[in-house]
């Protein structure tokens, strides 16, 4: 029988010659990690994608099956399957965007730092692929603790010389997801008419709604206010719960990181005006060498970064908490590296 994917790919060279601007309409996105709760509903979203040409499937089990049966769906992007570790080149060689969601969720009573002593070596192994695979790509991580993740892999790129600070995000679009959630049903609006930045990182206190920068404008009472901001700090940890003990979030992430991996692809294309908030090496706050603010995405990564909000009481209260959790999770994520030398 003819496959209607391609399952494997014969190793890769080792040298990406693949720019990120493509003659042909579309682009490489490679998901690691893609047969699981998370992997599987993003690989979808991005299959029906018009910004996506070829989606690669990356999973260390079962990335056949979940291949094929996206493979059936009549959208243009083409499915490649790319089971086990020696298949890893293969799914890397010549991606643009590498969206990582591989890693052990969270079961209840665990904080997302739990989650690092497995989750590290996971993203390390990945991303010591990426630079080897395709160094160029823009780089999306999910894996948690985030906080800790993406300093780990700024640092297994850089080791490999090919660390560009613009082109690696933490993805903490569900954040601005929730927030815009939480907040619209507060105000009786739209979810898609209700932006709110959402700045810091992605772990409890270090998730810093900025409700008072919300559009449109949200006039509720300081209480209402510290509901909302603890709401949008617990999410995870209320979806932990309900699932009890089958996982995290995935279907609101998998949403959370398609939206974030089509911003990425349109501002690749060259479409002006996308901003999106994302945790990453950033000068923007005094010794915290990685934050999550609003950026600007151009073709080459990250255009701008948007002055953060003008904060009020409650938010900068906040702000100052979240500086201690944020340097020791970055500090932790270093460390992890200096103690592999
Ligand atoms: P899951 O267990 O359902 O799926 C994880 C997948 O990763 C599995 O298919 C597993 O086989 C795969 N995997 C494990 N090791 C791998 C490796 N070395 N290479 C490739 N794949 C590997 O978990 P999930 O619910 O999809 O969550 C994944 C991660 O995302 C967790 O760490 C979770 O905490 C995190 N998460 C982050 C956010 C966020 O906002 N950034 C939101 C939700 C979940
Ligand atoms: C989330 O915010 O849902 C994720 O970080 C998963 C978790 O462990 O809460």
């Amino acid at each position: 029988l003819a496959q209607h994917f391609v399952a494997e790919q014969a190793p890769a060279p080792q040298l990406d010659t693949h720019a990120t601007s493509l003659s042909v309409k579309g682009y490489n996105v490679a998901v690691l990690g893609a047969a699981g709760g998370i992997g599987q509903p993003l690989s979808l979203l991005l299959k029906l994608s018009p910004q996506v040409r070829e989606l690669r499937l990356y999973d260390v089990a079962n990335t056949a099956g979940v291949a094929a049966d996206l493979s059936h769906i009549a959208t243009a992007p083409r499915i490649t399957s790319h089971s086990g570790a020696d298949a890893l080149p293969g799914a890397l060689y010549g991606a643009d965007l590498v969206v990582i969601p591989a890693g052990v969720p969270r079961k209840p009573g665990m904080t997302r730092d739990d989650l690092f002593n497995i989750n590290a070596g996971i993203v390390r192994t990945l991303c010591e692929g990426v630079a080897r695979f395709c160094p160029s790509a823009w780089v999306a991580v999910i894996s948690n603790p985030v906080n800790s993740t993406v300093p780990i892999a700024a640092e297994v790129l850089r080791r490999a010389g090919t660390f560009n600070p613009s082109k690696l995000f933490g993805v903490t679009t569900l954040d601005v997801v929730r927030a815009n959630t939480f907040v619209a049903e507060a105000l009786g609006l739209d979810p898609a008419a209700v932006n709110v930045p959402v700045i810091g990182g992605h772990a409890g206190v270090t998730i810093l709604p900025v409700l008072s920068a919300a559009t449109p404008r949200l006039t509720v009472p300081e209480q209402q206010a510290r509901a909302l901001m603890a709401r949008i700090q617990d999410a995870g940890t209320e979806v932990v719960k309900a699932k009890a003990g089958a996982g995290s979030a995935t279907l609101s992430m998998a949403y959370a990181a398609a939206r974030f991996a089509e911003a990425c692809l349109r501002a690749m294309s060259g479409e002006p005006g996308v901003v999106e908030c994302a945790y990453v090496a950033s000068s923007v706050v005094k010794d915290l060498p990685f934050f999550a603010s609003q950026l600007r995405l151009g073709p080459a990564g990250i255009a701008e970064f948007l002055p953060l909000p003008r904060l009020n009481a409650l938010e900068q209260d906040n702000f100052e908490g979240m500086k201690e959790e944020l340097v020791s999770s970055i500090a932790k994520g270093v460390g992890f590296m200096n103690g592999n030398d």
